[in-house]
């Protein structure tokens, strides 16, 4: 057997930081903070991992977040995403975490940022992954919780590399969180949201023209509005696209009918990313491999998809520019 190359260097630009707490790590927190989980085992919780839908997905994410307490459980999630990240080729992170879903079970945001950062500090050293932070909002929560928690988070901006917008979407449109998208930019922030993901082509719409986001996350029920594909791709907007997400939430039936290929075919500015790995089955590198194995893509495609994900990124033009090199340097 031919030993198996290195995986190709990516960035993944749609990662959830309490979607990868592990059933092993969960359990192991909750033991260490005394929290009681639904489930006896692993194996108990895993089988809960199927979900009808998003929301029923979120239940569950929700849930398990009761055991991150400490700085130190922040820290801790934060590494073992990055150690796993490495392995799977990644070599920027931009990451999401949700403050709303901690600060309501008592969680000062400070502990949760403090957490964080700490990890994220020493991810170049210690892993080799630079990365940013998006915090996001719960828009399932009111207009005002989230003015809230960017004035509470004010003191940490500096931190923070854009805002986001998550959970249930549907109901939930962009238009609603027009003040604090404002604030955020006022603020020097960039900005993003997903959108599309559940949601009507309308709320893609709202997030480009009322949030003015920078990237859109999801987005593949663009598809459905020609105008709307013909704006995204005359302005590359980014769109982070879930595969695994995809199918695992029922977005997509099987992810031989995902439209990854017909977004690239369309000229659209697409990446490939994890969203919550530990609930989807896999992290950055497993969805580039389903991806490649059920539509049948080939090197130069995902070439362009690992491309495409520095080319979306808030990295800064040289750090762009040297990661681009060492995709165009992999031989896989
Ligand atoms: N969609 C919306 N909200 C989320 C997701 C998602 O896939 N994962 C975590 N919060
Ligand atoms: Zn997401």
């Amino acid at each position: 057997m031919p030993p198996t190359p290195p995986p190709i260097p990516k960035a993944e630009l749609h990662l959830h930081i309490e979607g990868t707490l592990e059933p092993e790590l969960a359990f192991a927190l909750a033991e260490r903070n005394g929290v009681e989980l639904p489930y006896a085992t692993q194996d108990e919780l895993r089988a809960a991992y199927s979900f009808t839908d998003l929301q029923d997905f979120l239940d569950l994410y929700y849930a398990l977040m009761a055991v991150l307490r400490t700085e130190g459980d922040f820290a801790d999630l934060t590494n073992a995403y990055l150690a796993r990240a490495r392995a799977q080729g990644v070599r920027h992170a931009e990451i999401f975490f949700d403050p709303q879903a901690h600060t309501a079970r008592g969680v000062a945001i400070g502990t949760v940022i403090d957490g964080l950062t700490r990890a994220l500090d020493a991810a170049e050293q210690t892993y080799g992954i630079t990365t940013r932070l998006i915090m996001c909002f719960l828009r399932d929560e009111s207009a005002e919780s989230a003015l809230e928690i960017f004035e509470s988070a004010r003191p940490y901006l500096d931190r923070l590399t854009a805002v986001g917008l998550d959970s249930a979407e549907v109901g939930n449109p962009p238009s609603k969180f027009r003040e604090v998208y404002a604030r955020a930019r006022e603020a020097g922030l960039k900005c993003v949201a997903h959108a599309g993901e559940e949601g009507p082509p309308a709320y893609v719409w709202e997030a480009l023209d009322i949030l003015g986001v920078d990237r859109v996350d999801h987005g593949v029920r663009s598809l459905e509005d020609e105008a709307l594909v013909a704006r995204l791709v005359a302005d590359q907007v980014p769109l982070t696209v879930c595969p695994l997400s995809n199918v695992r939430l029922r977005v997509i039936d099987r992810l031989e009918d995902h439209p990854l290929r017909a977004m690239l075919d369309a000229g659209l500015l697409v990446t490939v990313n994890s969203d919550d790995p530990a609930y989807f089955g896999g992290y950055a590198g497993d969805n580039f491999d389903a991806v490649r194995d059920a539509l049948r893509l080939d090197g130069a495609t995902l070439r362009a998809l690992a491309r495409n994900s520095f080319r979306a990124s808030f990295l800064d033009e040289g750090a762009r520019a040297a990661y681009l090199k060492e995709v165009d340097a992999y031989e896989g």
